[in-house]
C-alpha cells in the first residue's frame, strides 16, 4: 500500500514537474509537488502575486494545483494576450469553471450564441427598458423596507443592504418568479444565493469539504428549483431576454436540468456583481464626506434641470462626470478579476519594451489588473486611498490620462475586463448603480452607525472573481428621508 503511493507520489512528481527553458518567463514551481503555490495563492492571491512580483518582476511563471500559470503583470503589454484569441483561448476555462461551479456542461457553441442573445438586450435600444423597469423594481423595494411614518431610525449592515436590495430587483425584472401565479418571494432567492455565493471560490478551486461539498449541492438543488419556473412560461413574469435564452437552448436540446442550471449561471453573472459594487462605492461615500457632498451636488443639479421625465436620471444620456468618477475609484479599489486564457497554441509573448517570452501550449496565461494598474503607486499617487475626482480634471472634465514609465495607459482601470470578452452588461450595470445611489440619497436619510467608522477590510479569498467582498460589514442606519 505504502509503495503504491509512494509510487504514485513520483509518477505524478515526474509528469507534473518541469524545468525553465531558454525564452521562458522566470519559473517559480513552489516547494511542494504539484500543488506548488496553490495554499498561498489561495489564502490571498493578490499578496501572493505581489511577492512574486518583487521577486521576478512583471512576468513570471508559477505552478499552482498542477497547472502552470504566467502572469503578466505589464499594462502597456495586456494588448498582445486580449488581442489574440486564436492562440489564447477564453472559452476552455471559462468551461472549465462553469462544470465546477454550475454543474453545467453546454456545447462548445452555444456560448456564442448565448452572448448574442444576451447583447440583443443589454446594449443600445433596450437598455432603456431595462434601466425604467429596474427602477420601478428598486423604488417598490425602497418603499417596502420602511413604513411611511416611521420615525426612528433602522440598522443593517450596508453590504447586506445594497446587496439585498439590488439582487432582489434584479431577479425580479429578469427572472420573474411566477408559480402557477405564485410569486416566489425574491427574499428566499436571496437568502440560498447567499450561502451559493459563499461557496463559489472553494467550488471554483475544487477546494470543498466533504460537509460543504453536502450543503452546496443542497443549495443548488434549492436554487435550481427556484428557479425552474423562470422564462418557461409567458406569464412566469420574466424579462424577453430570459424568455428568448430559455427557447433557445430548448431548440438547441439542452434538457431541462441542463436548462436550469444555465439560468442559475445566468443568475450569477447578472446579479453577482452588481450588488457588490454599489456596497463599496456607497461605503466610500459615507466614510468620505466630500465625496458624498460632491456627488450629491452633481445629482441635484440634474434632478433641477429634467423635472419633466418622471423619474430623473434614469437616462443613460445624463451627464454625471462627478458620479462616474467617484464609481470608477470605487472599482478602482474593489473589482480584481483574473482575465485568463488558455495557451491552445504555443506563442511568443511580446512585451511593449521589447522582451519576449515563450508560452507553452496548455499551460495559462492571466492578467491581474488589480496589481498593475489599479494599485500601481507609479500611476496612482497614494493607491490605497479612496479619492473621488481621480478621473476629473481641474475643469470637470473626464481625466482618461495615465502614464506608467513615462508612457501613456491604454488600459489604466479594468473593473470591465476588456477586448472581445469584456463585460457585456457594462452600461446595465452603470446605470443601475447610479439610479440606486440616486434613490438611496433621495428616499432615506442614511448615517453611518458609527461616524468615525473605516471600510471594513477586504475578503482576500476572493481575489480573482470579479467584485471584492468586505469581511464582516459597514454598520449604518436609515429612515425614510423627512419631506419638508
Ligand atoms: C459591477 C458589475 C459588473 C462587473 C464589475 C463585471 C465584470 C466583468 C468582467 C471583468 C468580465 C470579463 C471576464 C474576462 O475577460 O475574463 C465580465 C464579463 C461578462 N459580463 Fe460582467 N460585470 C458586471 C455586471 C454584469 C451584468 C449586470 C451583466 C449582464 C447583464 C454582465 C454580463 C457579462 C457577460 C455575459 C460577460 C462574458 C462576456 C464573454 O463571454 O465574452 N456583467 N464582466
Ligand atoms: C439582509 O437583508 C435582508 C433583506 O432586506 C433581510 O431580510 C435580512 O434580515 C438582512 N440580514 C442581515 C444580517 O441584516
Ligand atoms: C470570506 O469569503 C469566504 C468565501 O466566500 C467565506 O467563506 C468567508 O466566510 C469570508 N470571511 C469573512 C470573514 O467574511
Amino acid at each position: 500500500m505504502i509503495w503504491t503511493i509512494l509510487l504514485l507520489v513520483l509518477l505524478i512528481f515526474i509528469l507534473t514537474n518541469r524545468w525553465r527553458s531558454k525564452g521562458e518567463p522566470p519559473l517559480d514551481k513552489g516547494a511542494i509537488p504539484w500543488l506548488g503555490h496553490a495554499l498561498e495563492f489561495g489564502k490571498d492571491a493578490s499578496k501572493f502575486i505581489n511577492r512574486m512580483k518583487m521577486k521576478h518582476g512583471d512576468v513570471f511563471t508559477v505552478r499552482v494545483a498542477g497547472r502552470y500559470v504566467t502572469m503578466l503583470l505589464d499594462p502597456h503589454s495586456y494588448d498582445t494576450v486580449l488581442g489574440d484569441s486564436d492562440s489564447l483561448d477564453f472559452t476552455r476555462y471559462a468551461q472549465v469553471l462553469m462544470e465546477r461551479i454550475f454543474r453545467l456542461h453546454l456545447p462548445y457553441s452555444q456560448q456564442a450564441k448565448s452572448k448574442e442573445i444576451m447583447k440583443r438586450h443589454f446594449v443600445g435600444m433596450n437598455l432603456a427598458t431595462l434601466n425604467s423597469a429596474m427602477s420601478r423594481n428598486l423604488q417598490a423595494l425602497m418603499k417596502a423596507k420602511t413604513t411611511q411614518n416611521q420615525k426612528d431610525w433602522k440598522e443593517e449592515g450596508l453590504f447586506n443592504f445594497s446587496y439585498s436590495l439590488l439582487f432582489r430587483a434584479g431577479y425580479l425584472m429578469l427572472f420573474g418568479g411566477e408559480q402557477n401565479n405564485n410569486p416566489i418571494d425574491p427574499s428566499s432567492v436571496y437568502e440560498e444565493y447567499k450561502k451559493f455565493d459563499g461557496l463559489l471560490v472553494k467550488m471554483a478551486r475544487g477546494t470543498l469539504t466533504q460537509e460543504e461539498k453536502k450543503t452546496a449541492q443542497s443549495v443548488q438543488n434549492k436554487l435550481w428549483e427556484l428557479l425552474a419556473p423562470a422564462g418557461l412560461t409567458d406569464d412566469s413574469g420574466s424579462s424577453p431576454w430570459l424568455h428568448a435564452y430559455r427557447q433557445f437552448l430548448q431548440e438547441d436540446g439542452t434538457d431541462v436540468e441542463m436548462q436550469n442550471r444555465a439560468i442559475l449561471m445566468q443568475l450569477w453573472a447578472t446579479q453577482g456583481n452588481v450588488g457588490p459594487a454599489a456596497f463599496w462605492l456607497l461605503g466610500f461615500l459615507l466614510t468620505n464626506p466630500e465625496a458624498l457632498m460632491a456627488v450629491k451636488r452633481e445629482f441635484s443639479q440634474n434632478t433641477q434641470m429634467e423635472t419633466t421625465t418622471g423619474t430623473p436620471l434614469m437616462d443613460s444620456q445624463v451627464n454625471t462626470p462627478v458620479f462616474d468618477s467617484a464609481l470608477e475609484e470605487a472599482l478602482r479599489l474593489t473589482a480584481a478579476p483574473f482575465i485568463t486564457r488558455e495557451v491552445v497554441r504555443e506563442k511568443t509573448l511580446r512585451m511593449a519594451d521589447g522582451r519576449q517570452y515563450l508560452l507553452r501550449k496548455g499551460d495559462r496565461v492571466c492578467l491581474f489588473p488589480y496589481v498593475s494598474p489599479q494599485m500601481d503607486p507609479e500611476i496612482y499617487h497614494e493607491p490605497q486611498k479612496y479619492k473621488y475626482d481621480r478621473f476629473l480634471r481641474e475643469d470637470g472634465s473626464v481625466k482618461k490620462d495615465f502614464y506608467k514609465g513615462g508612457k501613456r495607459l491604454k488600459y489604466y482601470t479594468m473593473p470591465w475586463g476588456a477586448g472581445t470578452n469584456g463585460c457585456v452588461g457594462k452600461q446595465f450595470a452603470i446605470n443601475t448603480i447610479r439610479q440606486f445611489v440616486y434613490m438611496v440619497l433621495t428616499n432615506y436619510d442614511l448615517e453611518l452607525c458609527d461616524p468615525n467608522a473605516q471600510m471594513p477590510e477586504i475578503n482576500a479569498s476572493r481575489y480573482g472573481f470579479g467584485m471584492l467582498q468586505p469581511e464582516g460589514d459597514l454598520p449604518v442606519r436609515y429612515k425614510p428621508r423627512s419631506t419638508h
